[in-house]
């Protein structure tokens, strides 16, 4: 259903988001970019769900990336254990602080699932250094399609970054979720630039 022109209300304990979906079909040019002494990038096999999780929030919470938070643990292990999907993490000094996962799990495609690094490692140049990686190991298997897809609730400069490396928007829906502030799976403190609304 097609929500009506101008705006909808939503119940406090709801967030929206505008989602844009962006792919690239050939592999480009890389760009340039600063190698930083000390980044290292790991393929982890069998991630430990904790070790996963544990890294998904640091990056995650301030974005509100809820749906690894609060997805069972035997349905993530499914997830992350699967032969079509790879888990890298980005280390800086041996300290992990980025989380590139590829999902090839679509047969002839590969989605980047999760991108991001931690607060102290964004506007450092290893964001462009990590997206060179993801692009090049997601157009090592025979894909036509690499794509992903970001919203509102993310950083501020991912969309734009994102065309900077070559994806093409193509899809734009909204997202309606539970604030997961609300529903305990985050503390009440996270994002704050997007604040939680009290029911009045
Ligand atoms: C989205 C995200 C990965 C972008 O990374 P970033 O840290 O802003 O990116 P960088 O600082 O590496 O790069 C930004 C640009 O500045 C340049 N840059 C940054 N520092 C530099 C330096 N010291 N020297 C030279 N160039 C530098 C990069 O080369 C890059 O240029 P380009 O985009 O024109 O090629 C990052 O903001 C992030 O992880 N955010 C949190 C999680 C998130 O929202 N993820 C996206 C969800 S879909």
């Amino acid at each position: 259903m097609l929500l009506p022109d101008g705006y909808s209300d939503l119940p406090a304990d709801k967030l929206a988001a505008i989602v844009t979906s962006l792919q690239m079909t050939s592999r480009p040019a890389p760009r340039a970019e600063r190698a930083g002494d000390g980044w290292t990038l790991r393929k982890v096999d069998h991630p430990d769900v904790d070790w996963y999780r544990d890294l998904y929030r640091r990056i995650g919470e301030d974005w509100l990336w809820f749906s690894r938070a609060s997805m069972p643990a035997d349905t993530l292990t499914a997830i992350i254990h699967s032969p079509d999907v790879e888990v890298y993490a980005f280390a800086n000094d041996g300290v992990t602080q980025g989380l590139v996962e590829l999902d090839y799990r679509t047969s002839g495609e590969c989605e980047l699932a999760f991108f991001g690094l931690t607060k102290d490692a964004v506007g450092s140049g290893a964001g462009r250094w990590l997206m060179n990686r993801a692009i090049e190991r997601a157009w090592a298997r025979p894909i036509r399609r690499f794509w992903v897809h970001t919203c509102t609730l993310d950083h501020q400069d991912a969309l734009a970054f994102y065309v900077r490396s070559g994806f093409v928007p193509f899809r734009r829906q909204i997202e309606i979720a539970d604030d997961p502030r609300l529903t305990g799976a985050f503390s009440r403190d996270a994002a704050p630039h997007f604040p939680v609304i009290e029911a009045g």
